[in-house]
């Protein structure tokens, strides 16, 4: 139960508030709602003009570029520019640049400048002016200039930054300076991306940086001359850019690598991300391809540079909400397409369900230049893959190439499980891992009530015809892939 004297206490707290909060408004009023507040008189006094009477330029920044900005910044940046930070608590995040010089009564004025850490690459982290105003000259002009990030929880999905400068012809052309400085001074420039789904990026794509792999030719077993030929379409066309430039021909390439699970196209192509070194590398698979438009603007931007499609066929069926056939293997189809033709960005896609695609790709041609199959490997092409991977193991080489035989319609994902199996039979009985475990290996893996784990780690059932050639329940063939 609530008594009088709580109702009678409540009204007198709220009446002293309400009291508080007119007086506030008439303060407010009286300052003028065009008044400089400190800030105001700050920026006025680096411009050498009233501040209210000069109009503002901005522009929006994906989130994953505030690095960029700071560094294009930094680029621009005079000797005797600083950068001061603002006051105002909560106030200011929902102020524009404008409303903190000419906000009458807020409390906007000089306070330390707001730094966050953002991800530069693959465990580096770089502190960048979150929220700051920095009073430069450029070319002799007085310019001021507020850096913020994006702050998706106040409603900002994307970082900005806001210019006045005396003539806004000149507060314009610092904008277009600033964006040729972002590309070219770009910590994304040379690393290997990813972009991702995030809680508040609406869309956007977060990136991540991941370290370039380390894959020698010699660990990719591939039918003769089949590296070798999409390594120079991708990673050495490069060698001869000036050349072909010159000569009017175009860089722009793609290459389509197709065949079972299991065969080493995702093996394949971190071999070519790993000699791609220096080259911006942006790696999409299966659900990230969403991202391809925005990967695309990327790799133009920051060419040299590669993309990757991975698994593309899983994009296949993706409709829109009107129900358009294929429309996001389209937009795939639409970014190969707006890609200047001299600029040096190659794409490269793997799908084990190349008939999937094959009509898209034939009715709109000219984007994929190479189509190479990644095939089951033969008799030779087994021992070969057999002998790597149990490279490190104490079996001899007549009963590894005895297994390899044995072993038929099998991929490099089961040789490297076979052995795997072997060493795990060993340490689990207590014994030094011989040629006796790895033929029981073989065995129990070939054993027919093993079928479904065989399947699982692209192997075949022997007498049937390939797995991949026969579409499972799912749609998506009947065999999974093991990738380790
Ligand atoms: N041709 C090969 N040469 C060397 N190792 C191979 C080869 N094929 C497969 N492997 C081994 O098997 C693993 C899995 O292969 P990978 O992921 O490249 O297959 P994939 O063709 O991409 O399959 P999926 O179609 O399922 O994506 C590789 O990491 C590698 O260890
Ligand atoms: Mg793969």
């Amino acid at each position: 139960m609530i008594d009088d004297d709580d109702v009678a206490a409540r009204d007198a707290e709220f009446a002293a508030l309400f009291r508080r909060f007119l007086t506030d408004v008439v303060h407010r009023a009286d300052a003028g709602p065009s008044a400089l507040t400190a800030l105001g008189e700050l920026v006025s006094q680096h411009l050498g003009v009233d501040a209210r009477t000069l109009a503002v330029v901005e522009d929006s920044i994906p989130a994953h570029r505030l690095a960029d900005l700071d560094a294009a910044f930094d680029a621009i940046a005079g000797p005797d520019d600083r950068i001061v930070g603002v006051s105002g608590g909560q106030q200011k995040r929902f102020a524009s640049l404008v409303e903190m010089i000419a906000g009458g009564g807020m409390p906007f004025g000089e306070a330390p400048v707001d730094y966050v850490s953002v991800d530069v690459g693959p465990g580096e982290q770089r502190s960048v002016v979150g929220f700051g105003l920095r009073l430069m000259t450029v070319d002799g002009e007085p310019v001021v200039a507020l850096q913020r990030a994006a702050d998706p929880q106040h409603g900002r999905v994307l970082a900005s930054v806001e210019l006045l400068a005396r003539d806004r012809g000149r507060a314009a052309s610092l904008l277009a300076a600033l964006r040729t400085a972002m590309n070219e001074h770009s910590v994304l420039r040379g690393k290997v991306l990813t972009f991702s789904q995030s809680a508040f990026d609406y869309g956007t794509g977060a990136i991540g940086f991941l370290p370039r792999p380390e894959v020698p030719a010699e660990s990719v077993v591939l039918p003769e001359g089949a590296l070798a030929r999409v390594r120079e379409h991708i990673v050495g066309i490069r060698e001869h850019a000036p050349r072909l430039r010159a000569a009017g021909a175009h860089l722009k390439r793609g290459a389509l690598l197709y065949g079972p699970p299991g065969t080493g196209k995702t093996l394949t192509v971190n071999h070519l991300v790993s000699r791609a070194e220096g080259v911006t590398t942006v790696l999409l698979t299966g659900a990230s391809i969403r991202f391809i438009t925005e990967a695309a603007q990327l790799a133009r931007a920051m060419s040299p540079s590669l993309v990757v499609l991975e698994d593309v066929d899983l994009i296949a069926h993706e409709r829109d909400l009107h129900g358009s056939p294929q429309p996001l293997l389209f937009s795939v189809l639409d970014a190969l397409d707006g890609l200047d033709g001299d600029a040096d960005v190659a794409f490269v896609m793997t799908t084990n369900r190349v008939e999937l695609l094959e009509r898209a790709l034939v009715e709109r041609p000219g984007r994929v230049d190479l189509a190479v199959e990644i095939p089951l490997p033969d008799a030779d092409a087994r021992r070969r893959l057999f002998a790597i991977y149990a490279g490190g193991a104490p079996f001899s080489d007549a009963a590894v190439a005895e297994a390899a035989d044995r072993c038929e319609g099998v991929t490099g994902s089961f040789a490297k499980e076979l052995v795997r199996r072997a060493l795990l039979r060993a340490a689990t009985a207590g014994e030094a891992p011989s040629d006796e475990h790895l033929r029981q290996a073989t065995d129990e893996l070939l054993d027919d009530r093993e079928v479904l784990t065989r399947r699982l780690v692209g192997g075949t059932d022997g007498v049937e015809a390939s797995p991949w050639e026969d579409d499972g329940p799912t749609g998506y063939g009947s065999t999974v892939s093991f990738s380790g």
